[in-house]
């Protein structure tokens, strides 16, 4: 197993604005993401939590507001809500391809690949073609092409949202242990249980956060 580059960033925003079709879906957000914990981000379905997700991960910029480093978009490795999946494809080639366009060798990709497919709970289904496999399969397969980037900073957006609670379970306590490795790892929920799994919890509502983040509070 090689190491990973370096420990992950740590990301820090500040009065973050997004504005989407005249309104703000993200209001003067503060949000802190230590390396080698995992800060959870949580609310119910509208409340903005991918949009806080995509511009931690620099896939977005905000319009207003502040957020560190700038390099947040080379250092991360994404799990996004639709999976990204490539449906003609097989889980092992979904995982494997990222790693081969960023220069790693065959050998190390499929090393990284097998091991990440039985983190993530799939060992038996890799020569399926994405488009075969069960949705939460996919979302199995999305989560372990992330595992397999070995990135710094780790953002998945609804990880468990179609999983039972056995896969969940395989799930947490892989991104758990990628934070355990030093990773920077923000994860999305409107699951308390598994919120309350995570060592920072930010509750959003209506794209601001809520003064009380508190892990077993229900939605
Ligand atoms: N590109 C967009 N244009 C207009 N509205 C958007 C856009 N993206 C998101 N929204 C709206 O912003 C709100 C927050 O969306 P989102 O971040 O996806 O929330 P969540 O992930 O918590 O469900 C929702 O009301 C959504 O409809
Ligand atoms: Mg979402």
């Amino acid at each position: 197993m090689t190491t990973r580059p370096g420990v992950g960033p740590h990301v820090r925003g500040q009065g973050l604005v997004v504005h989407r079709a005249g309104r703000a879906i993200l209001d003067r957000v503060d949000i802190d993401a230590s390396p080698g914990v995992v800060t959870a981000v949580t609310g119910a379905s509208g409340a903005g939590k991918s949009t806080l997700l995509w511009v931690i991960a620099g896939l977005i910029e905000p319009d207003e507001g502040s957020i560190s480093p700038d390099d947040r978009f080379d250092l991360s490795a994404v799990v996004v809500q639709s999976y990204a999946l490539l449906p003609v494809l097989t889980a092992k080639e979904n995982v494997e391809l990222p790693l081969l366009m960023r220069g790693v060798t065959g050998e190390e990709a499929a090393r990284r690949t097998e091991e990440a497919l039985a983190q993530a709970g799939l060992p038996d289904l890799q020569d399926r073609l994405a488009e075969e496999l069960s949705g939460g399969q996919r979302q199995r397969v999305a989560v372990a092409r992330a595992l397999a980037m070995r990135a710094r900073l780790l953002v998945a957006d609804e990880p468990t949202a179609e999983l039972d609670a056995t896969a969940a379970a395989l799930v947490v306590s892989a991104l758990r242990a990628e934070a355990e490795a030093g990773a920077t790892v923000v994860l999305s929920t409107n699951d308390p249980a598994l919120a309350a799994q995570c060592d920072r919890v930010y509750r959003l509502h209506d794209g601001a956060i809520q003064p009380d983040t508190s892990p077993t509070e229900p939605d």
